[in-house]
């Protein structure tokens, strides 16, 4: 088996590197292609402005020659990388800015001199609904780098990632709906989980306040740990599902002012009463 050694000796140097280096350079080197902005109307031209090619760029140590706007994270436990290891394939990564509504936003290790263009989120999906994750991040302030057009560093500050977007479930049965943060730092965190349904208006099924630690449950079937929220888990398990149960739960987390929604889609199957 002449042809696998250089292989062999590839994956040889790469452990030597890892065991031998500092714990950083076992961040394995990610560059995901994105796109930035939503499609819209240029007011001046009336010409439809598509998205443009975008890069996020995860535990990279040398230059990008990729084309288009790159964003390169600083390390921080918040990256999706443990969703991303099966491949970059079949993911579609959207970058938007994120609307503050002029508040400035106090965050370490962030410099909000800048109001309106310091936060953006980028959104990964899975296209067979594996996990949705939303990332919130910041891009900081480039006095210290020489500037380089078109790449900006950036530092990734608070993400939430469902892998049960969409959930089926039989009648009567229960269901865990996945929801996970992480911060960057240590921090209050508040959890809010609603309801919509059958053109009904959002009901709330339950809040937790992170800086009073108060719990409020509306509904009886459902529950949250919250001896579990110090992981970043705040999944909810519902129970005794019925049909009425159909429709999009909402798990919400906030801390200081940022905010981010996952959506999961729960159906239910009901019992068939067909003969054939
Ligand atoms: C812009 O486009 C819309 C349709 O796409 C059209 O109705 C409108 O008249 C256009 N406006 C200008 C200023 O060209
Ligand atoms: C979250 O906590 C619940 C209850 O302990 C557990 O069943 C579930 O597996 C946890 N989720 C994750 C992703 O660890
Ligand atoms: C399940 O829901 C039905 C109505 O939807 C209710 O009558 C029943 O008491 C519930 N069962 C439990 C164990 O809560």
């Amino acid at each position: 088996m002449e042809s696998s050694r250089p292989i062999y000796l590839i994956l040889c140097a790469t452990y030597v590197l890892l065991i031998g280096g500092n714990w950083s350079i076992s961040v394995p080197n990610i560059k995901l292609p994105c796109l930035y902005g939503v499609p819209h109307k240029n007011l001046l031209d009336n010409q439809t402005v598509s998205p443009k090619p975008a890069w996020i760029i995860l535990g990279s140590r040398h230059v990008i020659h990729e084309q288009g706007i790159k964003f390169i994270f600083k390390d921080s436990p918040v990256n999706p990388l443990p969703f991303l290891k099966e491949g970059l394939n079949d993911v579609k990564c959207d970058i938007t800015p994120y609307f503050t509504a002029n508040t400035q936003i106090l965050w370490p290790g962030v410099n909000t001199e800048n109001v309106l263009d310091t936060w953006y989120t980028y959104t990964v999906r899975q296209d067979a609904g594996k996990f949705h994750a939303v990332t919130i991040f910041a891009k900081l302030s480039e006095m210290a780098q020489k500037k380089e057009e078109d790449t900006h560093h950036a530092l990734a500050t608070l993400m939430v990632i469902t892998k049960t977007p969409n959930i089926y479930v039989k009648l009567m049965g229960s269901a865990l709906l996945d929801c996970a943060f992480t911060v960057d730092h240590r921090a209050d965190v508040s959890v809010t989980w609603s309801y919509r349904g059958g053109g009904s208006p959002e009901v709330k099924i339950l809040s937790y306040n992170g800086i009073t630690k108060k719990l409020h449950n509306n509904w009886k079937d459902a529950h949250m740990w919250i001896e579990q929220l110090r992981n970043g888990n705040a999944s909810l398990l519902v129970t005794n599902l019925s049909l009425k149960s159909e429709g999009l739960f909402t798990c919400a987390i906030s801390v200081a002012s940022l905010l981010i929604e996952e959506e999961i889609h729960l159906k239910v199957r009901g019992v068939c009463f067909c003969f054939s």
